[in-house]
């Protein structure tokens, strides 16, 4: 995507094999890159959510392995650097995906063949990440183009899972960014996705770097606008699908299916297929994040030129901070991939990934 008139990734190898990402922590307020050198950075960087969003995980965790074969390529050592990089972030698959590929690949090497090996494999899967995410773009746009009447047409996303959540393109966004490049007039009710409000700090940055209209939205407010028919299609993400079309995304996005769902609203859901996990039966399986209480007891924002925190819940009150939620398969219209738009169901993504439906649960 274009940033001031210069093209970026989410994340990139520099000649030294130090892996540029751009700091989303900061955003919206300040613009910043980060290079990881160490194991430990790149695990940081996924804990900390300075990189975040399925896809974006598995590309930065396959970057770390990398980064790992430059420190330490003996068997011990990437099997170190596989366990530190996978205790990051439990929900989204593509972290385990990515890591289980670059390990196995490298260790079918001798050591001095390692560290190429895996950058190029990382380089792989970023490139290939940006392949899908065009690809179920081009597919979702048809399901944006059926939808237009007088008008642009009413897209609600929840949280990122726009090009920030990806290497490019994101995967809610793809379709959207699609139709803004074809001319279709589209406007985006952005979901603030409280506690981290990745929707309001990232999505919304986003959509104005691109040009595309949109508003942002409390959480609260998508089931009115639902009934009150300004909502055309809901667009939203996974951090992981069972192979029966569960899906678990940002919490809070099942909510907007039972809206969507009690008014007749289109549902989709946008996922590159690394983010399916034909090893879980359903969507009761897949491990929920729980987050630190502190993003639920604390926000950030500007205030006079300074980005500063400020304390909205009575101190000393327990809270609870789970950070994605799975929305059963029956409330979902459709799962737009790569290969086009499954129905949320096992037969329907078996259909489209034939080689997978042998192995699943
Ligand atoms: O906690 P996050 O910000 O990593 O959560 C991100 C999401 O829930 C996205 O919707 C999901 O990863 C799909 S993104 C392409």
């Amino acid at each position: 995507m274009w940033i001031d008139g210069k093209p970026w990734r989410t994340i990139w190898a520099e000649a030294d094999g130090t892996v540029g990402i751009i700091d989303q922590t900061k955003l919206p307020f300040a613009f910043e890159t980060v290079g990881l050198t160490t194991v430990a950075e790149a695990a940081h960087a996924i804990a900390a959510m300075q990189v975040r969003g399925a896809p974006l995980i598995g590309a930065t965790a396959a970057y770390g392995m990398a980064i790992a074969t430059r420190v330490d390529p003996s068997d011990a050592g990437l099997r170190a650097a596989h366990a530190t990089l996978g205790a990051t972030r439990p929900t989204a698959v593509n972290l385990r995906w990515a890591l289980d590929l670059a390990l196995e690949s490298v260790l079918a090497l001798p050591e001095g063949d390692r560290r190429a090996a895996a950058y190029a494999l990382a380089a792989r899967i970023a490139d290939e990440d940006v392949a899908r995410n065009r690809a179920l773009g081009e597919h979702g746009l048809a399901l944006i183009r059926a939808a237009q009447a007088d008008g642009p047409v009413n897209i609600l996303t929840h949280c990122n899972a726009g090009w920030l959540a990806t290497v490019d393109w994101g995967t809610a966004t793809a379709p959207i960014y699609r139709a803004a490049e074809e001319g279709m007039p589209v406007h985006v009710w952005v979901d603030e996705t409280r506690p981290r409000n990745q929707g309001g700090h990232l999505t919304a940055w986003e959509l104005a770097r691109a040009g595309i209209p949109h508003t942002v939205l409390a959480d609260n407010a998508g089931g009115h606008l639902m009934q009150a028919g300004q909502v055309d299609l809901c667009l939203v993400g996974t951090d992981r699908t069972a192979a029966n079309g569960d899906v678990a995304n940002k919490i809070g996005t099942y909510l907007k299916a039972l809206a969507a769902q009690d008014t007749g609203v289109p549902f989709y859901v946008c996922l590159p297929s690394p983010t399916i996990d034909w090893t879980l039966g359903s969507g009761a399986e897949i491990p929920i994040e729980e987050r630190s209480p502190r993003e639920v007891t604390h926000v950030s924002g500007l205030a006079d030129g300074f980005v500063v925190e400020a304390e909205i819940v009575n101190p000393g009150s327990p809270v609870a901070n789970p950070a994605f939620d799975v929305t059963p398969a029956r409330l979902v219209t459709g799962l737009i991939t790569e290969r086009g738009v499954a129905e949320a169901s096992r037969d329907g993504l078996a259909a489209l990934f034939p080689e997978h439906a042998l192995t699943s649960a």
